[in-house]
């Protein structure tokens, strides 16, 4: 394990939960068990005193010495920068060597934005298949720490994934709460092989929300949705990660998807520590990108008010963020405020194209992830951004996340909307613009040199 002795001290100097409105600003410990402000409800932070003293020049040297060391703390990428982290060298790491995760250089989908260079971070390498588990590291050993017994969250999926896999490493049991029948299967496979209590609910993922709040009144109960300020510091490591794959300059715009708004908030607070911490000079503007039928957060943006109105029942078919009352809005437009970024809204038929383009890059991405790609082309297209602007899409879950969503689109067999029971209702066929269906054809050398020839000539002049 690769520290130096300062660096161990600046780790253990104070850090505490903070609430994040300033007309409130109420501090607590952080061993205390808490999700929301107790005096005002507000969101809570984690504040790290320790940055006066750190050196970023050391700190670079220690973090990237750590890159050639087999200690577990160091091979994972988000306990590698442990000291941005609010918690003590013998803290019990729940890890399954989460981050690490590549920066691509996408060329197709650059020219498909209309950009000349485009860099995607994908977080959908990570053990579970989605950026999730880099803050359930942190999260589940929280927990442990707290003595919890159970660790439970509400989800679209992904979280429950990640948190069942992180709870069976912890030995802790696992409860998590879905909306019945809108999850994909991969992520409920995840779930149940990793054992656990798998529940369903009659509602959607606002509703889930809700309920488990309800339930982490319970001492012994531990919630680790991205309410929980122990995720966000874990999540906000990708941040230092990106920065340190680009030898720490900063990119013009970073793009995130948005839906229950964990992961914009985690990233703009780490970008601004990092700021903080005099590694970085400048913050990336962060753009935030919704599906039009979940996109509270693009509303509120573009509109004078102050508060975020939640869409009753959102409606799309990246499933990952079909979310109408996001937790963490309050955090994420502070992040995008901050460092001058912005927020939109993607159309269905967007967000498939520009999961096709994605993959013609080599690189597989579920849908939510895919409206980073559609939105910086809108941004280009509006001249929002220029050509030779600097741009990081993050790709947050893996292609294998959804399948069925791939190869429905390949085969236009996309619909927006959920199939009412008579399957007529409310259906729109998304068009299959850079589909590439199978093709059947005999088992004959002639027959495939035919099928080749035609899968050529079908795709001349495409992305
Ligand atoms: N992309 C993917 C693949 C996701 O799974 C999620 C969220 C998001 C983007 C949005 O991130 O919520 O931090 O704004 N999935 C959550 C879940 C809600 O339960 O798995 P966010």
């Amino acid at each position: 394990m690769i520290e130096t002795e300062k660096l161990q001290r600046v780790a253990q100097v104070g850090a505490e939960q903070r609430c994040v409105d300033p007309a409130c600003g109420a501090r607590f410990e952080l061993n205390e068990r808490l999700y929301v402000c107790p005096n005002c409800g507000g969101l809570l932070d984690v504040v790290l005193e320790a940055y006066a003293g750190a050196d970023p020049e050391e700190l670079r040297t220690v973090w990237t010495s750590r890159l050639a060391s087999f200690d577990p703390r160091d091979r994972s990428g988000v306990w590698r920068y442990r000291e941005l982290l609010p918690f003590a060298p013998d803290a019990p790491t729940v890890t399954l060597a989460e981050g690490n995760t590549p920066l691509y250089d996408a060329p197709v989908s650059a020219a498909y934005c209309g950009l000349n260079a485009l860099k995607l971070k994908h977080q959908g390498c990570n053990p579970t298949g989605s950026f999730k588990d880099t803050g359930m590291t942190t999260a589940v050993t929280q927990a442990l720490i707290l003595g919890a017994r159970t660790v439970v969250c509400a989800s679209t999926g992904n979280t429950a994934a990640s948190l069942a896999a992180y709870a069976a490493r912890a030995e802790l049991q696992c409860a998590i709460l879905v909306p019945r029948g809108q999850i994909s299967h991969a992520k409920l496979a995840q779930s149940l092989d990793y054992g656990a209590a798998v529940l369903e609910l009659d509602g959607n993922f606002d509703d889930a929300m809700r309920v488990i709040r309800e339930l982490a009144e319970d001492e012994s109960i531990y919630l680790v949705n991205s309410i929980n300020p122990f995720r966000i510091e874990g999540q906000k490591t990708v941040a230092a990660e990106l920065l340190h794959q680009r030898a720490w300059r900063v990119p013009d715009h970073v793009v995130v998807p948005g839906g229950n708004l964990g992961n914009s908030s985690a990233l703009g607070k780490g970008f601004k520590e990092l700021k903080n911490l005099g590694l970085i000079d400048r913050l990336p503007q962060l753009t935030v990108v919704q599906a039009e039928g979940a996109a509270p957060f693009a509303s509120l943006f573009g509109s004078d008010s102050e508060v975020l109105k939640p869409v009753e029942n959102p409606q799309t078919l990246a499933t990952a963020i079909k979310i109408g009352a996001p937790v963490s809005w309050q955090k994420a437009l502070r992040a995008v405020l901050e460092s001058g970024g912005s927020v939109l809204s993607v159309s269905e038929q967007e967000i498939a194209d520009a999961k096709a383009i994605i993959g013609r890059d080599g690189v597989g991405c579920e849908p939510a992830s895919a409206t980073t790609v559609a939105g910086i082309k809108r941004l280009v297209a509006s001249g929002t951004i220029g050509a030779d602007t600097d741009v990081v899409a993050v790709l947050t879950g893996h292609i294998l996340k959804d399948t069925d969503y791939a190869i429905n689109y390949h085969q236009e067999k996309l619909f927006t909307h959920d199939r009412s029971a008579d399957k007529t209702k409310l259906e729109r066929r998304l068009a299959g613009t850079y589909r590439n269906p199978p093709a059947r054809v005999q088992a004959t050398r002639a027959a495939i040199l035919e099928g080749l020839r035609r899968h050529e000539q079908e795709h001349l002049g495409e992305a």
